[in-house]
């Protein structure tokens, strides 16, 4: 499993952070963040709400572009070795200089600059989304849009937004998501990982993203799965988060199998793979044992990937020639 060339479209930049990487920058800055770690040094967490409070802890110590540069050639190693060959990864300007755009465009450089020493080290492609943060609310999505749209480019290539999808509505957000897609930026959102089908519904016809960040709980709405299927909008499933987080009790009980039967596309990532103890490996692993998918099947899922990948047509072929190795 470990070493079919993987697409992943859903990772989260600071959520895949390795604890022994923050552990060291705290004691860099004397800060004590033993509150968030577990025994076996792995993050600690029960339950959603406090899984973005210790990611937030974890995310405080990353103050400078230099601290986000080796961040980025840290994940990026450890994904390569997991036979991942291309990662859209999840920036937040948030973390990022709070929003201010030139403080944003020194972070944003330093992380490319280390993204493309990983291509030439590691042999893995990655490209950049910047998610604003939805229980920070729409204020503060103004700033962060306003930082994507002032740096699309090859490297930055969409807009999206995580958090807390029990706050707000997607409508609150029609602002940032206009200002980007005006700019020319792809777009995704996170919806039905926590709220229903509705909230799946309301990113897709209110945001008009082309891509939703996990999506699932429009399983339980027929009529969406259908329109999903029909408008061929694209699910980041991140199956081992959902289970680790509880949105579902476990892995045979992931709805994965029923959305794609039911002719939505599908994609598969870690979301945040440290903190739910999960690998791109061990996701292809999960998907064979629970729901004995092959070889044909982890294709499928690479080609649905590539299509709907946010990056130019000609790293798109690249990729593509890539795949058809393995
Ligand atoms: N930010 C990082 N991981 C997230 C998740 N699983 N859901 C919402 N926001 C997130
Ligand atoms: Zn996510």
């Amino acid at each position: 499993m470990r070493d079919i060339n993987k697409m992943e479209l859903h990772l989260h930049l600071e959520g895949a952070a390795p604890p022994a990487f923050i552990r060291r920058l705290a004691a860099e800055q004397s800060t004590d963040l033993s509150g968030i770690f577990a025994e076996d040094g792995g993050y600690a967490f029960s339950g959603f709400n406090h899984f973005l409070t210790v990611y937030e802890a974890a995310t405080s110590v990353l103050k400078t572009p230099e601290h986000f540069a080796r961040l980025t050639r840290a994940v990026l190693e450890e994904s390569a070795s997991h036979g991942v060959i291309y990662t859209e990864a999840f920036l937040s300007p948030d973390f990022c200089g709070g929003g201010d755009v030139a403080a944003w465009r020194d972070y944003l450089a330093a992380i490319e600059e280390a993204a493309q020493a990983a291509e030439r080290d590691f042999g893995i492609v990655m490209r950049g989304i910047v998610t604003c943060i939805r229980h920070f609310g729409p204020d503060r999505a103004r700033p962060a849009a306003i930082c994507a749209a002032e740096t699309h480019g090859d490297f930055l290539r969409g807009f999206g937004i995580a958090g807390d999808e029990m706050m707000g509505r997607p409508r609150d957000f029609l602002w940032a998501f206009d200002c980007a897609r005006e700019a020319g930026l792809h777009l995704t959102a996170h919806a039905g990982e926590w709220g229903g089908a509705r909230s799946v519904r309301e990113a897709v016809e209110d945001l008009r993203v082309s891509r939703i960040g996990h999506g699932v709980h429009a399983v339980d709405d027929p009529a969406l799965v259908e329109t999903l299927a029909e408008l061929g909008v694209v699910l980041e499933v991140c199956p081992g988060s959902n289970v680790a987080l509880g949105v579902y009790p476990r892995w045979p009980a992931h709805p994965i199998v029923r959305l794609r039967d039911a002719g939505v596309k599908v994609t598969v990532s870690t979301d945040d793979p440290p903190f739910f103890r999960t690998t791109m490996t061990a996701e292809y692993e999960n998907l064979n044992r629970s729901f004995g998918w092959d070889e044909t099947d982890f294709a499928a899922l690479a080609e649905t990937a590539l299509e709907a990948a946010f990056c130019d047509d000609a790293t798109r072929q690249a990729l593509a020639k890539r795949l058809k190795e393995t």
